[in-house]
């Protein structure tokens, strides 16, 4: 069997060990990573590590897919990095070199730019701090009744929220009844997928059966529009410092009249959804314009927000709009969910699902002031991690497939471009730009995806165009890091593809483990566990290495990991190591996850080795 060693020159394999041999962790925590949801994005101190081993002080660091911008924040972590990251990169034995690097940041999206832009050159925390609670304070005093409730006893009180239910229709006696009632129960709390109909006793599985809609005018878009029924489930609140939880009553439907009177503020965007790869006929119909993912009450109150937030210019309105924003998709619309959780009493309230715009049938209605309030402190903290840095980072609103930096300009690249077809970014932050006023253009958008017209071919090409560009402004002796994650083996020889044709090879080849993975990656079976991460250099692949058989390299990769410790053992993480050995000696990955995974289990699960012996 040929030895399992990526094709490198072997001069600086142990320098990097640190960072490439073993899985590197990547926590998915603290200030700077939680102050503005985006998908697959990584922990900022993670990246810190590889800037501060692979460059100088006084570096140009490049990232031509920069999402909301966690490599320019690494950068300026460098400059004066926290106590705990010295101690990590200690731990890990990576040689770090602490001091200012300068990063240049492309992303074609304008949500991502934005959020880029804002976090790498955020206003002093103060005055932040103080225009956000003065948004808040005025806001609330005019609309706080928005949110009034009495509690179980009449006393009163303001709902922290409101769980609200579709009503479904019985396929068998065409009765109506709420999800919440015929498929909740609490204390133990439980959501069931089997719908029992009160009526006529027919049990049916919950995906199956129709939601009763309603026809309503809607006169921010001056047209009659359909919409899936939804009643009140449950009103969590709180009065003084308890909280409670109760039954709808007469009172919250006498509040909901008297919202139905209130005036939408002008600036809610009227904006027609150009639906793509994430449009679900069942749970989008009728969401056919950004405002239907609100309920009438908090569309109200994050537009007198919004009001007062872009009433402040410069740096300062971003800001506030960023703090908006940071709450908006993923807490103030409807795609908020509740989870059952085993040992849990009630329901666990939760954010919106990343990457997908999905709509459960038990959406939650949170109170947009209260979750403001929470968020402004640890945003204020974030903008505190990074404010007075001397290091700068330029963010471009652009395409990375033309880059407007000189040849050989760069010391070194951390990236993660889009993982195939998993996450169509564009259409995943319209909601969010439609409040800027301005969507992405998503024609150069590197993705594979079915509403673009676009295959893997395109996806390579694109790909390709942008690493061509990487390896032109790339000094002599650069590298690039390259984090991915792929399930899909066509989607990995694109990829491999696009960076040899652009003159990249790998050098080396580990696994970044982000300590909870991401809804996609917990959730499909298919999913690898740790994203695969690469260093490449300039330089012509070697691509005629024999390197045997696929399944023998499994075989014998599988052998190697007994030695290790039994998370590395996973059938996951062996599949990374697959992927990575193929990278690494610059050939085409020849197996798909599932396919390894059924491997796996035929010749190396507990009951396969019972069988065989
Ligand atoms: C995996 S995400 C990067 C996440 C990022 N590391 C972060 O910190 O949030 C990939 C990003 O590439 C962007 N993108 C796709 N095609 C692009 C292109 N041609 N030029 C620049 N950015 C592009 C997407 O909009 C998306 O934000």
């Amino acid at each position: 069997m040929t030895p399992l060693q990526p094709a490198q020159d072997g001069s600086s394999s142990s320098v990097f060990d640190g960072l490439y041999g073993t899985a590197f962790p990547a926590t998915r925590n603290g200030p700077l990573y939680t102050a503005f949801p985006y998908p697959t994005k990584i922990s900022p101190e993670a990246i810190a590590l590889y800037i501060a081993a692979h460059t100088k002080p006084g570096a140009t660091v490049f990232d031509g897919f920069a999402g909301s911008g966690t490599t320019g924040l690494a950068a300026l972590l460098c400059e004066d990095p926290p106590p705990q990251l010295r101690q990590e990169a200690t731990r890990l034995g990576v040689r770090a070199r602490w001091g200012p690097r300068n990063a240049v940041l492309y992303e074609l999206g304008i949500l991502g730019a934005f959020v880029a832009r804002i976090l790498n050159n955020p206003p002093d925390p103060t005055r932040f701090r103080e225009a956000a609670e003065s948004v808040l304070r005025g806001a609330e005093s005019e609309y706080r009744w928005l949110y009034a409730a009495q509690d179980p006893l009449g006393r009163p009180g303001c709902i922290r929220h409101v769980v609200w239910s579709d009503v479904l229709l019985c396929s068998t006696c065409g009765s109506q009844t709420t999800v919440w009632d015929s498929c909740v129960s609490l204390g133990p709390a439980r959501i069931d997928s089997q719908f029992r109909c009160p009526v006529c006793c027919a049990e049916h599985p919950v995906g199956a059966l129709d939601r009763v809609v309603e026809q309503a005018p809607d006169p921010l878009v001056d047209c009659v529009a359909e919409s899936r029924c939804r009643t009140m489930g449950r009103v969590y609140g709180i009065s003084g410092k308890s909280f409670w939880s109760r039954d709808p009553n007469e009172s919250d439907l006498t509040l909901l009249a008297r919202i139905a009177h209130e005036k939408i503020p002008a600036c809610v965007p009227r904006f027609a959804i150009p639906w793509g790869d994430l449009y679900r006929s069942g749970y989008h119909r009728g969401i056919s314009h950004v405002h239907h993912f609100y309920t009438r009450r908090n569309l109200i109150a994050f537009g007198r927000l919004w009001e007062r937030a872009t009433a402040h210019e410069g740096d300062l309105g971003d800001a506030l709009r960023f703090w908006l924003l940071s709450y908006n998709a993923s807490h103030a619309t409807i795609m908020t969910r509740v989870v059952a959780k085993s040992g849990q009493k009630d329901l666990v309230v939760t954010s919106a699902q990343p990457g997908v715009l999905y709509v459960s049938g038990l959406p939650v209605e949170k109170n947009v002031f209260r979750g403001l309030a929470r968020k402004l402190s640890s945003i204020a903290k974030a903008f505190r991690s990074v404010h007075g840095r001397t290091a700068r980072v330029y963010v471009h609103q652009k395409s990375s497939l033309a880059v407007d930096l000189p040849d050989q300009s760069v010391d070194y690249v951390f990236t993660d471009p889009p993982f195939g077809g998993n996450i169509p970014y564009s259409e995943v932050s319209m909601l969010n730009e439609s409040w800027l006023g301005h969507v992405t253009d998503p024609t150069d958008e590197a993705i594979v995806s079915r509403s673009q017209g676009k295959g893997v071919d395109t996806y390579r090409r694109f790909l390709t165009g942008a690493f061509t560009e990487v390896s032109r402004i790339l000094r002599p002796g650069g590298k690039a890091t390259l984090v991915f994650h792929s399930a899909s083996a066509k989607i990995w020889n694109a990829l491999q593809a696009a960076y040899t044709d652009a003159g990249l090879s790998v050098e080396h080849a580990g696994v970044l483990d982000k300590k909870q993975g991401s809804f996609k990656q917990v959730t499909t079976n298919r999913a690898v566990r740790g994203d695969p991460i690469l260093l490449l250099r300039k330089q012509s692949p070697n691509s005629n290495r024999n390197v045997g058989a696929a399944w023998e390299v499994a075989e014998a990769l599988h052998h190697e990991a007994l030695k290790l410790d039994a998370s590395e053992q996973t059938p996951a993480r062996l599949y990374s190591r697959l992927v990575n050995h193929f990278l690494a000696n610059n050939q085409e990955v020849p197996i798909d996850a599932e396919d390894y995974y059924r491997w796996h289990s035929a010749h190396h699960s507990p009951e396969s080795t019972r069988v065989d012996t």
